[in-house]
């Protein structure tokens, strides 16, 4: 399938606020709802581990940002939502990456060297702190995308090095051993809004000036009191340009609202009136997401089953491709086929499945090696969507379809089902 892949991480450190969901949540639900697009969003939560070392509030943090995606519309039927730590393919596929990249290039990534630059100006030794966690990130961030094979990544200006460190990594393994990782390209919304905080900088837990995007309505209510203002008294025409008030009003408001806005600070609307519109504004559009968070933070487990769905659907792909990775790299079971064949051992490895007619008119299926040998055959079909769905199984699931087809396959004398399971684990 020539589906788009589109894949983001949310690293599960913090609580959700107003910014995270105007620059990152609302457009990402938005852009999962387009036709001919595969997504994939996940909880960061081994990258989440490099900066937090307390448990609790990774676990809290996990479960509040699952809530909040959810709360904002993610479709977990539609798109893939998982759990990083659920998937032990991306630790697997970090080390296989770890091995082919080169130290000096993480020797220059943006978060290490900035932790280097501080230590050298505090006249502290240049790695004090700095964790081999932190040195990988980029190495286990390029794992996350390649696994899903994703062809284009939405993130922050800030992580637009990591993607390229990611391609870079990819080729480096492409090269050794055969065209098999996608190269990721990065995905800078221009059209997305990085709203201001309280206080007119970006709105960041960095400088403490976030609003809370579901605390109750009452403490929204006191924190929009709290956005600074210039000291103009009621009746005196307020400037657009430059207030917080304005621009966050905006990225909630249709252009209409935004005009009437604009003309009321023209009139002298009072400070205290227009946090008022503003705190409304908001609430509109918070309060139906904010009762939906409630209760998924209520239920934990249900939140739970729904995140160990998205890593079984994350899996039906992680698993076959690790496998065959696995047997790129070289670490095969011994005896097996592709041990001291060709240079391009992933390639020369790919089975397949073939679906036929045979002159009875009936439907059938077999599984072939990359040189022809036939491993496993179907038994009759009535119809052709018959056997496509017993493909599509095997394809989805690989060897662990096997037992619910049982009946419709032969198995293939001088076949070991061990040779069939590594077929199923490398279709092409
Ligand atoms: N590093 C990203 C951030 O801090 C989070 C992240 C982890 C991520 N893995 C990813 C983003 C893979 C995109 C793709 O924002």
């Amino acid at each position: 399938m020539s589906e788009l892949r589109v894949l983001t991480g949310i690293t599960t450190s913090g609580t959700p606020h107003l910014g995270n969901y105007v620059g990152a949540v609302r457009p990402a639900v938005r852009a999962s709802l387009a036709p001919g697009v595969q997504s994939f969003y996940f909880l960061a939560d081994y990258h989440a581990l490099i900066k937090v070392g307390e448990p609790e509030r990774i676990q809290q943090s996990t479960l509040e940002i699952a809530a909040t995606w959810l709360a904002a519309g993610l479709d977990p039927e539609r798109v893939t939502f998982y759990r990083q730590s659920d998937i032990p393919e991306i630790p697997e596929l970090t080390w296989l990456l770890t091995c082919v990249t080169g130290k000096g290039v993480l020797n220059r990534a943006h978060a290490y060297k900035a932790s280097v630059d501080k230590n050298n100006a505090a006249g502290n030794d240049a790695d004090a702190d700095v964790t081999a966690g932190l040195f990988m990130y980029p190495v286990l961030m390029a794992a996350d995308i390649l696994m899903f094979k994703a062809h284009q990544v939405p993130v922050g200006r800030d992580q637009i090095q990591h993607i390229e460190m990611a391609r870079d990594i990819a080729q480096s393994f492409n090269h050794l051993y055969g065209e098999q990782l996608v190269l990721p390209e990065a995905l800078l919304e221009a059209s997305v809004a990085t709203l201001p905080g309280l206080d007119g900088r970006k709105m960041s837990k960095s400088y403490d000036n976030t609003i809370a995007l579901f605390a109750p309505r009452e403490h929204l209510r006191k924190q929009i009191a709290g956005i600074v203002t210039d000291s103009r008294a009621p009746g005196e025409a307020k400037s657009c340009e430059g207030s917080a008030l304005f621009e966050i009003y905006q990225a909630f408001a249709s252009d209409a609202e935004t005009a009437a806005l604009r003309q009321a600070y023209a009139d002298g609307i009072a400070w205290g009136d227009a946090k008022q519109m503003l705190f409304e504004r908001i609430d509109r559009e918070v309060a139906p997401m904010r009762e939906s968070y409630l209760a998924f933070m209520s239920n934990p487990g249900q939140l739970e089953d729904i995140l160990q769905a998205g890593a079984a659907k994350a899996r039906r792909l992680a698993t076959p491709f690790m496998a065959s990775l696995r047997q790129s790299v070289g670490l095969r079971k011994l005896g097996s086929q592709s041990a001291a064949r060709s240079a391009k051992p992933a390639k020369a490895s790919v089975a397949s499945l073939k679906q036929y007619r045979e002159k009875d008119g009936l439907f059938y299926f077999k599984l072939v090696d990359a040189r022809g040998r036939l491993l496993l055959q179907s038994l009759s079909f009535e119809s052709p969507r018959q056997a496509a769905e017993a493909i599509a199984l095997l394809q989805s699931q690989g060897a662990a379809a096997l037992p619910t087809i049982s009946a419709q396959i032969q198995h293939i004398e001088g076949v070991s089902t061990e040779e069939v399971v590594q077929a199923l684990a490398q279709l092409a």
